[in-house]
């Protein structure tokens, strides 16, 4: 006899008990409004110079930077696990840097190099290559600077089209602005088209905030701003409508998918991106909110499991289509 049935208080007169739907596993399993699946994750990586090297980012624990062969090797893996894209950084030794970001248009660049490589020997695997300047630039700015150190839009917009087209070339699938300046999305839309590179897509980092949770990311490519900060191109994280006005401006301008970053702090404007439009939706799970979880779950202080799937399920519950998250090929095993 059930606890329910042998109390001796009378039933409450109740017609709905939403508690009848959550009785049991498989129930809840029925009713559930969310699934997370491989199939919504893409594992940003990091591509360094050299060869036999895969090194440990100190603050994104269980986080690499690879050497071009290993690398090749780990996404082999990860393409078995189901994994369906990845999104590259590069790192560059501080010698290939320069004011301008010259490097980041090398025909025959790391990023370029390595997006070859893949196409060659994991070719179903989809490549997201970053666009900004900043891993290529001394002062580790998204952008070109004036002596003011003003971050220079319409210049940066030029060298931007240049990385982009000399990502196409190398194969990529879909170029990933991360730079936030205006008018990028179109300019490098019409590059695309012009030199016939139609079936190039964009994700656009649309609603891309000035956040302390890149901390980390920093840290694996070297690339903190050397003076100043990235408030006058990234947005303020105080503001929605203007995310909004971002993706619209984006969606105009020829994005295929556009991108709210970081994800946890900004549900909630993953949500109204999600109401204000028909393309997929991503988010970015940031480095600083994988190093939060990793950090807690060593100290014993958290079940990083539990805490990792009920993240990534809160980013789709707001809306997201897909999610970057360093966290996907733990979260691949764990729904295998
Ligand atoms: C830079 C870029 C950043 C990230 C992705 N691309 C850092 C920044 O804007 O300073 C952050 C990713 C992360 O924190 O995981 N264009």
């Amino acid at each position: 006899m059930s606890v329910e049935n042998s109390s001796t208080a009378k039933p409450l007169n109740l017609l709905q008990r939403p508690r009848r739907l959550r009785r049991t596993a498989t129930l809840r399993r029925m009713v559930r409004e969310t699934t997370l699946t491989v199939d919504d994750l893409i594992y940003p990586m990091f591509v360094m110079e050299g060869e036999g090297q895969k090194v440990e980012i100190t603050s994104m624990p269980g986080c690499y930077r690879y050497s071009l062969d290993l690398l090749l090797k780990e996404i082999a893996e990860v393409s078995q696990l189901g994994i369906p894209a990845i999104a590259l950084f590069p790192v560059i030794s501080e010698n290939k840097k320069d004011d301008i970001g010259a490097e980041s248009y090398n025909p025959d660049g790391l990023v370029q190099q390595t997006v070859k490589a893949i196409k060659q020997t994991v070719p179903g695997i989809v490549v997201i290559t970053d666009v900004a300047l900043d891993p290529f630039t001394t002062h580790g700015h998204d952008g070109l600077v004036d002596e003011n150190g003003t971050i220079l839009n319409d210049p940066t917009v030029e060298v931007l089209v240049k990385m982009a087209l000399s990502q196409a070339a190398a194969g990529t699938d879909f170029v990933a602005p991360s730079d936030m300046m205006d008018g990028r999305i179109g300019a490098i839309r019409q590059a695309l088209d012009a030199e016939g590179y139609i079936n190039v897509g964009i994700l656009a980092y649309s609603a891309k905030y000035a956040s302390a949770y890149y901390g980390p990311f920093r840290d694996a490519l070297d690339s903190a701003p050397k003076f100043g900060d990235k408030k006058t191109y990234q947005m303020d994280a105080a503001n929605a409508k203007e995310a909004i006005k971002e993706v619209e401006l984006d969606i105009a301008e020829g994005a295929d998918i556009v991108m709210v970053k970081p994800a946890l702090a900004y549900l909630d404007i993953i949500h109204q991106v999600r109401q204000a439009t028909q393309l997929p939706v991503a988010a970015y799970n940031v480095s600083g909110e994988y190093a939060m979880i990793k950090a807690a779950a060593q100290m014993g202080w958290i079940n990083e499991k539990q805490v990792i799937l009920e993240s990534l399920t809160s980013m789709k519950r707001a809306g997201a289509d897909l999610i970057l998250t360093y966290f996907a090929k733990e979260v691949a095993l764990m729904l295998l």
